[in-house]
This record gives C-alpha cells, sequence and structure tokens, in this order.
C-alpha cells in the first residue's frame, strides 16, 4: 500500500471531525421523542469533536488531557486538588481506601463504624462494606431527604470512624455542622456529591467541606464524560500521593515523592514500584477530554436545572400543595437540582401507583428517589450493618410515598407547561 502524504492523512482528520460536528449538529435539531426521559445523553458537536480527536490522536489512556481537566474541575469548584477516576463508585471506593491505609492517622479499621445515610445510593455503602467496616446507616430528614445532624450525632459511638453525608438529589446536607460534630469525634468525612455539582452553602460549593469528596459524571448528571468522576480533596498535600497511588496499582508513577522511592529502593525497576494496595480505576483521555469541552458550560446546565426545578416546584406547592409534597433546602443551601422529587402526603386521595402510572403513561418516566430505604434492598442481608435509629421514619416515607422526575438541562418551557397539565389532569380528577 503506498504511504499517504502527511498533508491528506490533516485534511482527513479535519473533515472526519466537521462531519462528526455536522452529523451531531442535525441531530440535535430534533426534539427529543420523551422530553421527560430519566436519562438522556445530550453531547454538543465539540463534546463528540473532543473524544474523536483523542481517538485519532493514538494518546487515549491516561495523560494530559486527565491532567488538564483535574486542574479545570479544581478551578470550577474552588477545590484545593482533584483527582480523575472512572466513575463516582469508583470515587468513593477510593476516598473509604484512602480513610482505610495504613499512613492514614487514624486510619479506618475493619470493625470500625461509617455513618451512612439510608436513603442513599448503594456505591456510597459498597466501600464502606468493602473495607471491612460497619456502615451505621441513619435516618433521613423527609424535608430535606439528607441525613441530620441529629440522627447522625445519635448514631456516634467509640467505634465510629467516618462519615459518608450524600447530597441527595442534589440538596446539601448541613456540612458545616456535620464538620464540627466530625471534628469533635476525630471521625474522616466523606462527601458523596455525586448529584450535586454546583450545590452550595452560604455561597460555597458542596465538595469543599468534607476532607474527601466524591463526583459522578455518568450520562444525565449535571455534565458528562460518559462514564467518570472526581475526588476532590481539601489537603491534598495529606491525600493527592496516596489517592494517586490507590487510583493506578499501588505504584508510585505520577506521586510527588516518586524519586525519593527511586532512590529508597535503588535495586527495583524506578516505573515498577508498588507502594500501595491499589486499584484500577483510571480514566481515559477520551472521558477527560469531553469533560472539559462540558465544563465550559456546566454554569448554564446548572442555572437552567434550577430554575426548572424553581417552576415546577412552586406549580406542585401552589396547586397541589395538600396533597404532594417536594424537596427542599435548608436556609443559606442552594440546591442544584439532580431531579424533581415528589412524595404523597398521607391522606392524599390517590395513591402513589396510580400518580406514577398516570405520568408514565403520558412518556414521563419516574423512578425511586435513589433506592428508596437501602435498608430494604435484599443486598443488606449480605453485609453486617448497625441501624443508628430503630425505626426510620424519614427513609420509609421516602420508600414508600416518593418517587423522582429526571430534569435535564434541555428540558423546554413547553416540555414544562405539558408536564404541568399531565398533573392537573390526573389529580383534578379527585
Ligand atoms: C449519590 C450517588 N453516589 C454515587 C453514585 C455513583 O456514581 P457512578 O454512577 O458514576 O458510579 C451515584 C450515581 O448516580 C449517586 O447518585
Amino acid at each position: 500500500m503506498s504511504e499517504l502524504p502527511m498533508r491528506d492523512l490533516e485534511t482527513q482528520h479535519d473533515q472526519i471531525l466537521e462531519w462528526v460536528g455536522n452529523y451531531q449538529r442535525q441531530l440535535m435539531q430534533a426534539p427529543p421523542q420523551q422530553p421527560f426521559e430519566l436519562m438522556r445523553t445530550l453531547f454538543e458537536p465539540e463534546d463528540l469533536q473532543a473524544a474523536v480527536a483523542v481517538l485519532l490522536s493514538g494518546q487515549v489512556s491516561m495523560g494530559q488531557r486527565v491532567a488538564e481537566f483535574e486542574q479545570a474541575w479544581s478551578h470550577w469548584n474552588q477545590s484545593a486538588g482533584s483527582l480523575m477516576v472512572n466513575s463516582g463508585s469508583s470515587a468513593n471506593l477510593l476516598a473509604l481506601s484512602a480513610f482505610a491505609s495504613q499512613q492514614t492517622q487514624p486510619a479506618l479499621k475493619p470493625g470500625d463504624e461509617v455513618i451512612v445515610p439510608a436513603v442513599c445510593w448503594s456505591t456510597s455503602v459498597f466501600p464502606v462494606v468493602q473495607m471491612g467496616a460497619i456502615p451505621v446507616f441513619v435516618d433521613c430528614d423527609p424535608v430535606t431527604l439528607n441525613l441530620s445532624l441529629e440522627q447522625v450525632e445519635a448514631a456516634i459511638t467509640p467505634q465510629t470512624r467516618a462519615l459518608v453525608a450524600v447530597h441527595v438529589l442534589g440538596n446539601p446536607c448541613p456540612m458545616p455542622e456535620l464538620m464540627a460534630l466530625a471534628r469533635k469525634h476525630d471521625l474522616w468525612v466523606l462527601e458523596d456529591c455525586c448529584e450535586a455539582h454546583g450545590a452550595t452553602i452560604e455561597g460555597v460549593k458542596v465538595g469543599n467541606f468534607g476532607d474527601l469528596s466524591s463526583f459522578s459524571f455518568f450520562l444525565s448528571h449535571h455534565m458528562t464524560t460518559i462514564e467518570g468522576g472526581m475526588v476532590c480533596m481539601r489537603k491534598p498535600q495529606d491525600w493527592q500521593d496516596l489517592l494517586i497511588s490507590q487510583r493506578a496499582h499501588g505504584w508510585i508513577r505520577g506521586r510527588s515523592d516518586q524519586q525519593d522511592w527511586i532512590e529508597r529502593f535503588p535495586e527495583l525497576t524506578g516505573g515498577w514500584l508498588f507502594v500501595e494496595t491499589g486499584y484500577n480505576l483510571r480514566p481515559t483521555e477520551m472521558h477527560a477530554a469531553i469533560g472539559l469541552s462540558q465544563l465550559g458550560r456546566l454554569d448554564a446546565f446548572i442555572l437552567r436545572r434550577q430554575n426548572i426545578l424553581a417552576i415546577l416546584q412552586a406549580h406542585i406547592l401552589n396547586r397541589w400543595g395538600d396533597w404532594l409534597a417536594v424537596q427542599q433546602a435548608l436556609p443559606g443551601h442552594a440546591s442544584s437540582a439532580f431531579g424533581l422529587a415528589i412524595l404523597v402526603k398521607p391522606g392524599a386521595p390517590f395513591e402513589r401507583k396510580d400518580l406514577q402510572r398516570a405520568l408514565q403513561s403520558a412518556q414521563i418516566f419516574t423512578r425511586p428517589l435513589i433506592t428508596g430505604n437501602f435498608l430494604r434492598q435484599p443486598v443488606v442481608h449480605k453485609f453486617a450493618f448497625r441501624q443508628g435509629q430503630s425505626a426510620m421514619p424519614g427513609a420509609d416515607y421516602v420508600h414508600d410515598r416518593g418517587f423522582m422526575v429526571g430534569i435535564h438541562h434541555d428540558l423546554t418551557d413547553s416540555a414544562l407547561a405539558y408536564f404541568q397539565d399531565t398533573l392537573d389532569q390526573f389529580l383534578g380528577k379527585f
């Protein structure tokens, strides 16, 4: 086969990107068939072009773009340091592994207790179990849907070593108060911000309160890298090298003290020095390139989500507040509107499932609020746990009476009106 001149290859490269951009531009002109999907894939032409450019470049495994995205994310989130991983679940796993590392003082040990909310995602809890620790579930506040300071305080014992605070559907937990409590009892805190990009407490973005925090960039989150996640650190000097090793095989590559290790072990080959127990949780350059492309639009995405949530919540409360409740933020807190939570109040003249069915038959899809009360999931019988309180009325309320409608930044005003009409039609019958 004859070799193509370099100039031809460059032209073809540019043409491929142009085609990809044009293709996506045309695709975006068609309105979505079902505006209220639970999961939407929302790529702009430049996101796809960035991804394809990486694939064409040949430099696809973790490298410069991941480092750039980490820096850009730290800048956007006002965080002292960030480390990208391949999912929000991996971010939680990495954070708990760091708490459990021998170098962490006091380290999380097998048999120690970690407080987790009963309303949480599965992989907010599993890393606790995977460290050999005991999750201690606490109830949620039925208004914020988050764990409350009082419930956490009541669950602390001498065995408690850490707390996982999940900002449910983007609504911030009372972090300053929780951090004061955690410092008093010497607890490590992971802020699970996987649903809360850009949520704030008195203007400070979540992810800046806990010792470590996690974000997810899965599809339908505030921004996406397809799969992807981030760990943010309040004190990178304490965590960064450890997390770098644990993210990639436990080896020294990329650590600030890499050279010191090489000098300490001259008999071992530099690049093949393993100093921590680790995993492979690395993201790829392609995921980081999509992230960099999306990040520039994240503020606008969040603003639109918040706007949509405010419109829908106001309609629900004004017209149907006797029968329906919505999630509310604490004073000074701003939710970043991951989804619309609807709770059917006791005494409403219809059942939750009837309302869900009516919405669903109008192509407005619903799902449980995260996992409902996680204590009612079959998997909890596969590990040891404790309940902070014997009864979980808040989490049961969420489980039995709540559901979520997906929010996406591209929902149009007419889609919102359609939602309101559908709701009014069903509820107007009673
Ligand atoms: C609260 C919470 N934590 C963790 C995760 C896990 O993120 P990922 O799907 O990126 O693994 C999710 C997923 O949506 C989540 O909602």
